[in-house]
């Protein structure tokens, strides 16, 4: 099942609802503009490329609803509904960049007639969602030439095909490896708060049937010590100018034991994801969400006094200087 689907026959917009696995793989429509918020926001629809993925064909979608035929007041209008989007998520690039890429084109074709300039906007985001396939192709390439057969691999967070299009970039060795043939031993954090690793990673994973362990968070330095580990792969939602890379709570956590232990630690992604206008990674805006997904979400009853302060930080930084390369198509 295609994590996000464009139905050309029924002109629909679909995405599996990532909140729903690994109990349900289910599909669910998005056809408003607060549909498409929502499913963002609450992470329906996550991972830095997929989020841009979606953001492409949202735009397209929300064009068919505009009253105007073309010109500026069409592009306006557009404009305001991609403002709307970018702002249900601030951290991962990858949805601000798809966005402009729309609206550039619907600008720089606002003459067209309607219905050519619709057709443009569906271009472009079947050519953000095809690149997407194309980049997670090679970073999957990448990737597994610096790995070796028999490698015990340590990941965070979810970064495979759901995050993506296909293969994923920091699972996509991994899953590429295995069709050849090739055994790793994958650690994967649970990541909490929203557990991403637990509900995402070790389903896609050992769907795929890869020898797939799941830890919690805290239990990375114990597998690292115990020589289990020659390697970390981890995804990104913004790249700095300088390296400094955001990603998941968690993984500059990851990349202090990789360091302390000598094991080298990757970031993989998309060129999309780095942003030269932030120089490092304190200019990164850090998303703030709900105390809920620490306390309630996902359990059968609160796993804290409901009244608790709480602090949920959705991503950290990593200092380049605690990253050995960064695997870009
Ligand atoms: O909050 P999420 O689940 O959208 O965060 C996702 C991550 O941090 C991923 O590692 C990152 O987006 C890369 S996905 C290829």
């Amino acid at each position: 099942m295609d994590n996000i689907r464009y139905d050309e026959r029924e002109k629909k917009l679909y995405v599996v609802d990532q909140t729903l696995l690994p109990n349900e793989e289910k599909e669910i429509l998005l056809d408003t503009a607060e549909e498409m918020y929502d499913a963002i926001k609450l992470l329906k629809v996550r991972g830095a490329p997929a989020i841009g993925i979606c953001a492409g064909y949202c735009l397209y979608v929300l064009s068919l609803q505009i009253k105007a035929e073309n010109g500026d007041a069409f592009c306006e209008e557009l404009k305001k509904k991609a403002d709307y989007l970018n702002s249900s998520r601030p951290t991962a690039v990858n949805l601000s960049w798809a966005l402009k890429r729309m609206v550039a084109v619907a600008e720089k074709n606002s003459a067209l007639s309607g219905e050519a300039l619709r057709a443009r906007l569906l271009e472009e985001a079947r050519a953000i969602h095809n690149e997407d396939i194309e980049m997670c192709r090679s970073i999957s390439e990448l990737g597994l030439s610096l790995v070796k057969d028999g490698y015990g691999i340590l990941t965070h967070c979810n970064a495979g095909p759901l995050a993506t299009s296909r293969y994923g970039t920091a699972l996509g060795p991994i899953l590429l490896g295995t069709e050849r043939g090739m055994k790793f031993k994958v650690f994967a954090d649970e990541t909490r708060p929203l557990l991403q690793g637990a509900r995402l990673t070790s389903y896609e994973l050992f769907k795929a049937g890869v020898d797939v362990t799941l830890i919690c968070d805290n239990m990375a330095n114990t597998v690292m010590r115990n020589g289990w580990v020659q390697a970390v792969f981890v995804g990104c939602d913004r790249i700095a100018a300088n390296g400094d890379t955001a990603n998941k709570i968690g993984t500059c956590g990851v990349a202090v034991l990789a360091k302390h232990y000598g094991i080298p630690f990757y970031v993989l992604g998309p060129t999309s994801t780095i942003d030269m206008n932030s120089k490092t990674g304190a200019d990164i805006k850090i998303e703030e969400r709900d105390p809920d997904e620490i306390k309630t979400m996902f359990y059968a009853k609160p796993m804290a006094p409901l009244g608790v302060k709480c602090f949920n930080p959705a991503f950290d930084v990593t200092d380049n200087n605690l990253i050995t390369a960064i695997v870009t198509e």
